[in-house]
């Protein structure tokens, strides 16, 4: 440091303490007596005495057809005042319709805030748009546009910045240093092509394909046992089954899983395929449809099996349906009969892709 850094001490108009005329005038100096007073400026430029004329205006004040504009008033002032009572009358039928145990209750609540808050904000909007349509002049305003680039002391002074900065970085005068860092960021730049690889090799058909064929055996998934339909003492219950000697591969069993339910004669209806079921015994795919979560849950009673995870529900008697839900397609049915020793087999693969629908597409 030299001996003049960070000084902040007094010296004459003209003088430093190296004598320098630059540095002198960058340095404090001490004012006696009483300042003269400052120049006289406003805010936003000079005071008005040395203001430029102000350039004609370029909007007319008002509209041309005043009669007009003053009908268009009264209207938007009509609808912001409708706005105001359809505001009260919101908050008036948040507290005055508070929710009860039944459905009723929250209906006629929803529909009052409903109502109320819709037409708040229509007749908002619509009084918005009479008012500048009506009201604001319709005139086309053009403005210069003025040059983008930097003048030319502005980029000289940023290339002389870069200059100095590449200097002090030591980044030109270290090459070890350069070139390693050059080094370093090679394989960097390179790792996201290296990812691109994850994007294949495409699926082809695959996905449209689960390991059931003919002759496979539905066992139990947890036992490995396999079924025959008479081991169902009676209608009711999902049970999960899988194909035989895939208990161990978790490639195959996330497609090829499926459900079986055991319904009372009758009760299976179009469009399940009733040649696919065996004494009332129908088997689906267990990978919803939506985005494959397994469906896990099915209530006897109304014969509907739910996914848990956004709660599609599917019709088990109608050839599992979709009733509710973000699915968009039915679990598919796997074909099914029995073999020679009386045990559940599958009669072909799937024929429709299972899980999510969007591998149909594929
Ligand atoms: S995964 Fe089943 S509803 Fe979404």
């Amino acid at each position: 440091m030299s001996s003049t850094e960070g000084y902040t001490g007094d010296f004459p108009p003209g003088g430093g303490p190296d004598g320098g005329e630059a540095e002198a005038s960058r340095a404090p100096h001490r004012v006696i007596g009483t300042p003269p007073p400052a120049e006289q400026r406003t805010l936003l430029g000079t005071s008005e005495s040395d203001a430029p004329p102000a350039p004609p205006r370029e909007l007319p004040a008002d509209p041309d057809d005043l009669a007009g504009a003053s009908r268009a008033e009264k209207i938007v002032a009509a609808l912001f005042i409708l706005a105001m009572l359809a505001g009260f009358g919101f908050i008036a039928a948040y507290i005055g319709l508070p929710l009860g145990a039944s459905l009723d209750s929250v209906l006629r609540s929803n529909l009052a805030l409903g109502i109320s808050m819709g037409v708040a904000f229509m007749a908002m909007g619509v009084g918005a748009v009479i008012w500048v349509r009506r009201l604001m002049p319709d005139v086309e305003l053009t403005e210069a546009r003025k040059p983008l680039a930097s003048p030319p002391e502005d980029r000289e002074a940023f290339a002389e910045t870069f200059r100095e900065g590449a200097e002090t970085s030591q980044f030109v005068k270290r090459p070890i240093l350069r070139r390693s860092l050059i080094a370093a960021t090679v394989p960097l730049l390179l790792a996201p092509l290296v990812l691109l690889r994850d994007l294949g090799p495409l699926p082809g058909t695959k996905l449209r394909h689960t390991v059931w064929r003919k002759g496979l055996r539905l066992v139990i998934s947890d036992t490995g046992r396999p079924i025959r339909p008479a081991d169902f003492g009676s209608p009711g219950g999902m049970i999960t089954v899988i194909p035989e000697g895939y208990q161990t591969n978790d490639n195959a069993l996330v497609k090829a899983t499926a459900i079986i339910i055991k319904f009372e004669p009758g009760e299976l209806k179009y469009p399940t395929n009733l040649k696919w079921t065996v004494d009332n015994i129908v088997a689906y795919s267990k990978i919803c449809t939506h985005v494959g979560c397994p469906v896990a849950l099915y209530e006897q009673t109304t014969h509907h099996i739910l996914c848990p995870c956004h709660q599609s529900t599917f019709d088990a008697t109608k050839g599992a349906t979709v009733l509710f839900g973000p699915a968009n397609r039915p679990l598919p049915q796997l074909p099914m009969g029995v073999d020679s020793e009386g045990y559940l087999v599958a009669l072909s693969d799937f024929k429709v892709p299972v899980g999510p629908s969007f591998w149909e597409r594929g």
